[in-house]
């Protein structure tokens, strides 16, 4: 029984090193964030586009979910010095000009959490708190990433 014990304690040590060292790849990190939030999208964009009928439920769903990634992107953490090489799409200007991106990101979880204030009930309200978020994607991504070759 001692051994059985000893045996499966290794694996939760193990995913307690992880844990700890999960921000050892800032840049696999943050994508991943941006990734989710593409989603939390990707799931809300036809019903802002009319192709699917306005379902408060999931809108609401999603934009909590958009938030909640929102707040948690931390500059510092996921952006520090030296992580703007590599396999990343981060432009220079992150860290040339921070105090910008550090604004466009306070923006961004401050529209994210009015989205969210705002409870849209209906199609039109919903655009408007969508549009209200989405535009920080794309000015954001333009002042602040470099296109890939
Ligand atoms: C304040 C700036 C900012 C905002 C706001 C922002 N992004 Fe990004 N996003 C970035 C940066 C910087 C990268 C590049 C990250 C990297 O490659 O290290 C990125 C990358 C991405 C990627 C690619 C991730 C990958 O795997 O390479 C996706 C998808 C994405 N963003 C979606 C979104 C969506 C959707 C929104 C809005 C709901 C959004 N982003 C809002 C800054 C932002």
């Amino acid at each position: 029984m001692k051994r059985l014990i000893a045996f499966s304690a290794a694996p939760i040590l193990a995913v307690a090193v992880f844990a700890a060292a999960a921000n050892a790849d800032p840049i696999a990190d943050r994508q991943a964030l941006m990734k989710d939030q593409g989603r939390a999208i990707g799931s809300i964009a036809p019903i802002a586009k009319g192709e699917k009928p306005f379902d408060a439920a999931t809108v609401m769903t999603a934009l909590k979910k958009l938030n909640d990634d929102a707040q948690k992107l931390d500059p510092a953490t996921l952006f520090p010095a030296g992580s703007d090489t590599g396999d990343t799409t981060a432009a220079p200007k992150i860290w040339e000009d921070n105090a910008a991106f550090v604004a466009a990101v306070d923006k961004y979880k401050a529209d994210t959490a009015a989205a969210v204030a705002a409870d849209p009930k209906d199609l039109e309200s919903f655009k408007t708190a969508f549009n209200q978020v989405t535009q920080n994607c794309g000015t954001c991504h333009q002042a602040f990433r470099v296109k890939k070759n």
